[in-house]
């Protein structure tokens, strides 16, 4: 006897399994089902199921970027709650988020007392960029100088600082809260020189610039390096209260039985 012919289902998987769409091949019975049923129009379908695609593709960018770029937590801008954080400005964030400052080689810098969301921010912005297919690495001040440092010792810094000057988004975190020596000052300063122009940069500090002189112990250095930061720059200044203390007053408020609840117990 003839195998029935396959129906049309049959050769839509087929072809979505031919052009190596996991995530469209998945979503598709669910969305043909909704068709059928008239919950959906046919644009909504094919919309659905492009989207199915990109989502998959995006968490496997992301996980991928998550092993290498060092990223310390996943952190989204779906998460932020703006209305904690007057000061910021909604669409400067969310336009940012866009990736056209990547394309014109732009840096950010978040600047703000602790807690505000400064690192929140920078992650996002590198986990979207990660999304969208570009490369990201994320280090602290300290933690990146470590690694120069580390690699002059070894006699290879120019391969270190082209290794670094390479993600087109690097997120240098916590400038102001540990010293930095006049060594590890000077090689951040070469990596900034690197990546000045080529690459964007998203810096956090707990400090203003007029400080950034005493944190690096060097103020012509430290007058040169905004000055190269600044050039192409979108400036976010948090003004406003810590969320951890929130989160804290939140336990405090909410007393001894709700504490553990939160705990799950
Ligand atoms: N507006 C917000 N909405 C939701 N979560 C927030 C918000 N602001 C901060 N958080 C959360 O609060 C914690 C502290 O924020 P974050 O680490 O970004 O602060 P920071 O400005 O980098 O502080 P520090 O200067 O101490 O490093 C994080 O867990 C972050 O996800
Ligand atoms: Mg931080």
């Amino acid at each position: 006897m003839k195998p029935p012919a396959p129906t049309r289902r049959d050769r839509l998987r087929a072809m979505l399994a031919d052009l190596k769409m996991p995530g469209a091949l998945e979503a598709v019975d669910g969305i043909l089902s909704e068709v059928d049923g008239g919950a959906v129009s046919a644009a909504e379908a094919i919309e659905q199921l492009l989207n199915a695609q990109i989502v998959l593709r995006n968490n496997r960018r992301l996980q991928t970027a998550m092993r290498s770029s060092r990223l310390p937590a996943v952190k989204t801008l779906d998460q932020f709650d703006f209305a904690f954080q007057p000061s910021i400005k909604r669409e400067q964030i969310e336009s940012l988020h866009e990736l056209g400052f990547l394309d014109r080689r732009e840096n950010v810098i978040l600047l703000g007392p602790p807690g505000v969301g400064k690192t929140h921010l920078a992650i996002s912005l590198a986990i979207t960029a990660a999304e969208a297919g570009r490369r990201v690495y994320y280090g602290t001040l300290a933690g990146l100088i470590e690694s120069l440092t580390e690699a002059k010792t070894a006699g290879n810094l120019s391969r270190r600082l082209r290794v670094l000057t390479h993600p087109a988004l690097l997120v240098v975190d916590e400038i102001g809260y540990l010293p930095v020596s006049q060594d590890g000052a000077v090689l951040f300063f070469q990596l900034i020189n690197a990546r000045h122009e080529r690459s964007s940069t998203v810096l956090t500090s707990n400090k203003g610039f007029e400080e950034w002189g005493s944190v690096l112990g060097d103020e012509v250095m430290a007058a040169a390096l905004i000055d190269r930061l600044v050039h192409h720059c979108h400036i976010v200044n948090i003004r406003g209260n810590s969320y951890r203390m929130r989160e804290h007053q939140n336990l405090l408020q909410a007393g001894p039985d709700r504490r553990r609840k939160k705990h799950g117990s």
